[in-house]
């Protein structure tokens, strides 16, 4: 939670580019994202002008026949524009509240595909088109090219937002083309590391009084501090009772009617 809210007040002080990428057709033809053309003035229901200027737009990557645009949005900052930083917020997967489906193929959202088969897609084409997709934004924004630059995301994100910053780093090393003025990233929640985060939830459970102290012994004397995919017998038996224990817990948490009295309370 903590880390959520420093990421939220470094995005608070600078601008705020939120990209949503791969996601499902909006019928419309690509527009021509020029800041003269892209300029958002009001919101339904919103009276009044707007803190600061506000823009959206496509961004078009990959190359012809295969083009594929990316939908962004740029809310400039409140404070000083020309100087304060520019974050790009790039959208994680399924686990990620917010537009989600960043990593599935259809999802909810403004970016498209002209192709169907670039709907399926990988990290690796991910991170390049995101690099086409900044390269492309700075050249259109090209006042926003000597702010200081970061790179931020959630969830799913934490797999992609370390390679796009090693693809920018590595960019402007290359004399050529353009060079992002990029300071660092931020990540919340991130998907770093599958066999570290999946161990971990057994323990997490434990802390957070939704198993037994029985059952979190038997599986620590079983599983021998691997968890999730354990060959050993016992330790898979005992999992499968973490899993149901930990679901009803859940429920019970969620479910004011059901009372919290059979929680197994329980100090770190
Ligand atoms: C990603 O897809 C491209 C083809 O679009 C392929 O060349 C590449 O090997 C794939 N990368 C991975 C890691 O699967
Ligand atoms: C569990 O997953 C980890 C990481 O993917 C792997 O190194 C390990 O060999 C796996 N263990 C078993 C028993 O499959």
């Amino acid at each position: 939670m903590s880390r959520r809210r420093v990421v939220l007040a470094s995005v608070e002080a600078g601008a705020l580019l939120v990209v949503v990428a791969f996601l499902l057709c909006l019928c419309v033809p690509p527009v021509r994202a020029t800041p003269a053309g892209a300029g958002v003035t009001e919101f339904p229901g919103f009276h009044g002008e707007l803190p600061s200027k506000h823009y959206a737009g496509y961004i078009t990557v990959g190359h012809e026949q295969q083009n594929r645009h990316l939908y962004y949005y740029l809310a400039t900052s409140e404070r000083n524009p020309t100087l304060d930083p520019v974050v790009i917020w790039i959208n994680g997967g399924p686990a990620c509240s917010g537009f989600s489906a960043f990593h599935h193929s259809i999802g909810a959202g403004y970016s498209y595909a002209e192709n169907e088969d670039d709907y399926i897609t990988n990290d690796t084409n991910r991170v390049v088109d995101l690099y086409d997709f900044l390269s492309k934004w700075f050249a259109e924004y090209t006042e926003f090219q000597s702010n200081p630059f970061y790179v931020a995301g959630c969830s799913y994100s934490g797999v992609l937002v370390p390679v796009l910053a090693q693809e920018i780093l590595q960019r402007n090393e290359e004399s050529y083309g353009m060079k992002i003025n990029f300071k660092g990233y931020s990540l919340c929640n991130p998907a770093v590391d599958v066999d570290i985060e999946n161990n971990a939830h057994v323990p997490y459970a434990f802390r957070m009084g939704l198993i037994s102290d029985e059952l979190f012994q038997s599986l620590v004397t079983t599983c021998n501090g691997k968890y999730w995919n354990s060959s050993s017998p016992s330790c898979q038996g005992n999992m499968e009772q973490f899993y149901m224990d930990q679901e009803q817990a859940l429920q019970k948490l969620f479910d004011p009617k059901l009372g919290r009295e059979k929680l197994h309370a329980k100090q770190v």
